[in-house]
């Protein structure tokens, strides 16, 4: 077998590909980037809190998602390395927010306790405020090689991806449906794409724009982001359900315990892994004319549904 070191395999040498390598070198590359991109500075209470959230783990899908997409597209990793860094600021700042006590009142978060239970409710709103504010500027600032034009159309496709149009408007929604364990499913799949799918699509379509995607292309990879974004929650659902605290990180069975309406209550958890796999087997179809060169996505998208945490 061919060792193929988190690279695709060239073509014709093998088509094993090793995405646990692959998955770690990223993370470590992902995680340098990180802590050099916020220096603690003054006043150090609020670079402290955002570094805490930003800093704590997690396995960095977002960002390697968007690296890969750039690199599959004929970009480097250096071209979309701020965006990867901004989506993962980004996705930091909504989990913040999301633990407050005004909206989930969680306490853990990636194996600690929650930013708010550290430094209080007023600093982890700022230190939210100070990620997502940060997250643009980062982008704007930091992305070196690509053109201009390209870079805004990232910004552009990032803020519609947060505010209302996404991840707010998913929020809002899913905080009303709280309490009502007989949502209907249009309903939580509106939760579901905005809430979740709408970030996991930009981090896509975002790597693909920093690497000069053309417009069939960006067609082809949203859908694939869509279809993984969507699959992507139901197994957060199904493992909310069988997975420990300790796999997930986070508290467990919280769904169950708010009576919330999840694609397992609506359909049971063996439904809900057909139609997970279905979605990933859909995503896959869409990346057919790239060929190998789409490995590491294919592999992200199968790990999707057999992940633990
Ligand atoms: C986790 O969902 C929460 C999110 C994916 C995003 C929540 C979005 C906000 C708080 C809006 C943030 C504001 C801006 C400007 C982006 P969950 O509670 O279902 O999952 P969990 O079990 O991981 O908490
Ligand atoms: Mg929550």
């Amino acid at each position: 077998m061919v060792a193929t070191e988190g690279r695709p395999a060239p073509k014709g040498e093998s088509l094993t590909f090793d995405l646990s390598t692959y998955l770690k070198q990223r993370q470590a590359q992902v995680e340098a980037a990180l802590d050099r991109s916020l220096p603690l500075t003054y006043p150090e209470k609020i670079y402290e809190a955002m570094r805490y959230s930003l800093l704590a783990g997690g396995k960095r899908l977002r960002p390697i998602l968007c690296l890969a997409t750039c690199e599959l597209v004929g970009g480097t990793l250096e071209m979309a390395m701020p965006t990867a860094c901004a989506l993962e600021m980004i996705h930091t700042m909504s989990l913040i927010h999301d633990d407050l006590p005004a909206m989930d009142n969680d306490d853990y978060r990636r194996g600690k306790l929650t930013n708010h239970k550290v430094y209080g409710d007023d600093i982890a709103i700022l230190a939210g405020d100070g990620l997502l504010a940060y997250a643009f500027e980062y982008v704007a600032t930091q992305t070196q090689n690509v053109p201009a034009h390209q870079v805004l159309q990232v910004v552009a496709r990032l803020g519609r991806a947060v505010g209302a149009a996404g991840l707010v408007g998913g929020q809002v929604v899913d905080l009303e449906s709280e309490g009502n364990s007989d949502i209907q499913e249009e309903t939580l799949t509106f939760i579901h794409t905005h809430k979740t799918g709408a970030l996991l699509e930009a981090c896509v379509v975002c790597g693909g724009i920093l690497g000069g995607v053309t417009d069939e292309e960006i067609e082809r990879l949203s859908r694939y982001a869509k279809n993984i974004g969507l699959a992507f929650q139901i197994v957060d659902d199904i493992l909310d359900i069988t997975a420990t605290q300790e796999e997930l990180g986070k508290t467990a069975g919280k769904d169950l315990l708010a009576q919330k309406a999840t694609y397992p209550s609506l359909w049971g958890i063996e439904a809900s892994k057909t139609k997970a796999q279905q979605l990933i087997d859909a995503a896959k179809a869409e990346l057919e004319l790239f060929g190998e060169k789409a490995q590491p996505l294919l592999a992200i998208a199968d790990f999707i549904t057999t992940r633990t945490h």
